[in-house]
């Protein structure tokens, strides 16, 4: 199992027993709003999202359960080589966490799977995660219009990218 520690935070791989509490992350009308999925309906539904989590093929990607004082609050990591994926539960917004867990699974990316680049995709209206992501220097690669439909609702997406280059210029020391 990978285990990443950060001053408030340990990310590590997930496990069949994270099941309840990725389901209240998921199942959140608030935490989904602009994510690429409706809010899962019932356990069954995450049960299947877990499953291909913890079956990610080594070298195709890698997402990690965040905890934050001995309890699962959400996910991050780099689910599918080289795009990062995050969701925290609403109770835990707004004190810094995500960018601890970006940070974790920024450096993760870079010094030990050597990409060049981390892409993210997310939805104009998503406000929280474009700032997060800007923190981090992410910049804007692209617009597309219509790019995912969600439940009934067609979505648009911002294309971010932070480079290897980028990253290595931003790195305190
Ligand atoms: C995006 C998300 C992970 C951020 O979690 P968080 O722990 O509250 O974020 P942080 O506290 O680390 O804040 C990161 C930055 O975003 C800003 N931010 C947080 N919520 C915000 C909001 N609603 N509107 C604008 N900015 C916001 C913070 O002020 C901070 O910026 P700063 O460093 O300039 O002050 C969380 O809102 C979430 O889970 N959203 C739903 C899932 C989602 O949309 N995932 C992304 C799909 S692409």
């Amino acid at each position: 199992m990978i285990v990443l520690v950060t001053p408030r935070l340990r990310l590590r791989t997930a496990r069949p027993d994270d099941l309840e509490a990725m389901h209240a992350v998921l199942s959140s009308v608030e935490a989904t709003l602009y994510w690429s999925t409706p809010p899962h309906a019932d356990l069954d539904r995450t049960a299947v999202w877990l499953r291909a989590m913890i079956d990610i093929p080594s070298g195709e990607g890698e997402d990690f359960v965040v905890e934050h004082e001995g309890r699962v609050i959400g996910k991050a990591g780099l689910y599918r080589f080289p795009e990062i994926g995050f969701i925290l539960h609403p109770d835990s917004w707004g004190q810094g966490l995500a960018s601890e867990a970006l940070t974790a699974v920024l450096t993760r990316g870079f010094d030990v799977h050597g990409l060049d680049a981390v892409i993210a995709d997310v939805d104009p209206r998503n406000a929280a995660s474009l700032r997060l992501l800007a923190r981090h220097g992410f910049g804007e690669t692209g617009r597309r219009e219509r790019s995912w439909l969600v439940g009934e609702t067609w979505c648009d997406s911002i294309d971010l990218a932070l480079t290897r280059d980028d990253w290595l210029a931003a790195r305190p020391g």
